[in-house]
């Protein structure tokens, strides 16, 4: 038997995961102890981890395989009696959440830095996930991080490496560990939800559609159940090779990062359909030629049309978006008689209302959109239930979303997004607006109703979430929204999300950019903006 070493460690500061799991620069991760520490106090954690069994991969950036080993290592020092690790030591966030309720594991590790740039100069990150599937709550996290202030010590077993190519089950000092087939289970759970006969014949008939993959983790899913089960043509899968530092890209599926598949979605006779994922394939950008679809949008569409798609052909119980999302998937909801809930923003929230039955779909504007069929939102998901749509519709993605705004309104939306500002500016900013008392004012032409820092209590379980951003609310229903990243590395970043509903059709096809040309400006006014932060001009417009 190899012995188990238990090794006297110091604690790091930080270690506070953030909106979804900590996310350090790798050079941080490689300080010797930094990751082991972390680990340990997941494992310290979530109860008694003897015996069990643990979900492990991640989205393949830098370091991930040998943070892998290091993390079976200690598993095996900790007591766990099995872990499931996807082949190459990959895994994408939703497959992750599909395996872990799959094979009821003790939860799971998932590394990722999600749509962060990746290599030996850019981002890492480690998360656990319950045995639900989902992202650990706040109980959970503050539990972790708690321990990771007053650790002394870790434990791992001195063996060699793992052959994580090699399918089957491997000894490590007494622990299986399982390599698996990380695309698998998910196809599976894929074909259960969606007609794929349907699909097929969409593709058999010529629909052309371009997937970018950005060489990121949804590569070879995309190839599996795209190219393979439902037969689109070769090459439909761009940029589909996982790299360690996705191309030098930033895999990031916004009109910005995803500009390959932008261009082919905009020139002339491109296809019909584009679509892509981020880093760890739990997000999805749709389009649809010479048109890009908000994701508060895709939400609202989907939830309207949930019903062709043989997964959820009963109906949805209710839908759940987080509070910067825009409410046209309220409109939806009402429509349908069913509930809406306003999450905070990070997909953690929704776990408790898909648990309790309350919501099917969620949604974020932030590219993220999922069900209960996992606890994380699914990129690749969300391809295929448009795909669904778009095989029993027949029509154009545009004709589709026009004819929705033409039946429920248009909730003209956009995100302004000023990254890497410094940290005490933006929360200068924040502690400002926080103190604004605005009810009942006049900003240019726009009336305030009231506004406030928006805070949660969530239905099932009574916790409760505060500061969750700053919302100002207008009498006619347009807002304006501001909140900081809980996922940047890098300074600080100011989210500022604009709305306002248009129910007159003749408006619909305005840019974003114009038809919201006011709030923005008055957004940017209010807030102190350039005064406070230097910027005059966002760096990333969605
Ligand atoms: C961002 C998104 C948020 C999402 C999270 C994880 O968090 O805004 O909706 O849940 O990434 O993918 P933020 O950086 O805004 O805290
Ligand atoms: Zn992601």
């Amino acid at each position: 038997m190899t012995a188990i070493k238990t090794v006297a460690t110091q604690p790091f500061d930080g270690q506070k995961p953030g909106t979804s799991g900590l996310r350090k620069k790798v050079k941080v991760f490689q300080q010797p102890g930094y990751l082991e520490n972390f680990v340990q106090a997941i494992f310290e954690s979530i109860g008694d981890v003897a015996g069990k069994t643990l979900a492990l991969g991640g989205d393949g950036r830098f370091f991930n395989r040998q943070a892998i080993q290091t993390i079976l290592k200690m598993a095996a020092g900790n007591g766990f009696a099995r872990v499931m690790v996807g082949q190459g030591g990959i895994l994408s966030t939703p497959a992750a959440s599909c395996v872990i309720r799959k094979y009821r594991t003790f939860g799971g590790i998932i590394l990722s830095a999600s749509h962060n740039p990746g290599g030996p100069d850019e981002d890492f990150g480690i998360k656990y996930n319950i045995p639900a599937g989902g992202p650990a709550p706040e109980a959970v996290t503050e539990a972790i991080y708690a321990r990771s202030k007053d650790i002394t010590q870790y434990r791992i077993v001195d063996a060699a490496d793992i052959d994580l190519d090699r399918l089957g089950d491997h000894d490590l000092a007494g622990m299986v560990v399982q390599v698996f087939d990380p695309v698998a289970d998910y196809a599976a759970l894929m074909e259960s939800l969606f007609d794929f006969g349907a699909i097929r014949a969409l593709f058999a008939g010529g629909f052309g559609m371009k997937f970018d993959a950005m060489h990121a983790v949804t590569g070879p899913y995309a190839k599996a159940i795209l190219e393979g089960a439902l037969g689109a043509p070769a090459g439909t899968v761009m940029n589909g090779e996982p790299k360690e530092d996705f191309g030098h890209g930033h895999p990031d599926p916004n009109l910005v990062h995803a500009h390959d598949l932008v261009e082919a979605l905009f020139a002339q006779d491109g296809p019909d359909f584009g679509a892509a994922s981020d880093g760890d394939g739990d997000r999805n950008m749709i389009l649809g030629k010479d048109f890009y679809v908000t994701p508060s949008d895709s939400l609202a569409v989907l939830a309207a049309n949930a019903t062709l798609c043989p997964g959820y052909a009963k109906g949805l119980a209710g839908i759940a978006r987080s509070m910067p999302t825009s409410a046209a998937a309220d409109r939806v909801a009402q429509a349908l008689g069913i509930p809406c809930y306003e999450t905070p923003t990070g997909w953690k929230f929704f776990g408790t209302l898909l648990d309790a039955g309350k919501a099917t779909l969620c949604g974020e504007e932030s590219f993220g959109t999922g069900s209960d069929h996992v606890r994380e939102k699914d990129g690749l998901w969300a391809v295929l239930m448009w795909l669904n749509v778009l095989a029993v519709r027949k029509q154009p993605v545009a004709d589709i979303v026009r004819e929705h705004w033409a039946k429920y309104g248009r909730n003209v939306y956009s995100r302004h997004d000023y990254e890497g500002i410094d940290s005490s500016a933006a929360n200068g900013l924040m502690d400002y607006l926080r103190g604004l008392d605005l009810k009942g004012k006049s900003l240019g032409a726009y009336s305030v109703a009231f506004n406030d820092d928006f805070a949660y209590t969530d239905p099932v379980d009574g916790s409760v979430s505060t500061k969750q951003g700053i919302r100002i609310v207008f009498t006619d229903g347009s807002r304006v929204v501001f909140r900081l990243s809980g996922t940047g590395t890098e300074g600080a970043t100011l989210r500022v999300y604009i709305e306002q509903f248009q129910p007159d059709v003749a408006q619909h096809h305005l840019d974003p950019q114009v038809a919201l040309a006011d709030l923005i400006a008055l957004a940017r006014d209010v807030a102190q903006i350039e005064a406070r932060t230097g910027r005059t001009e966002p760096t990333v417009i969605t």
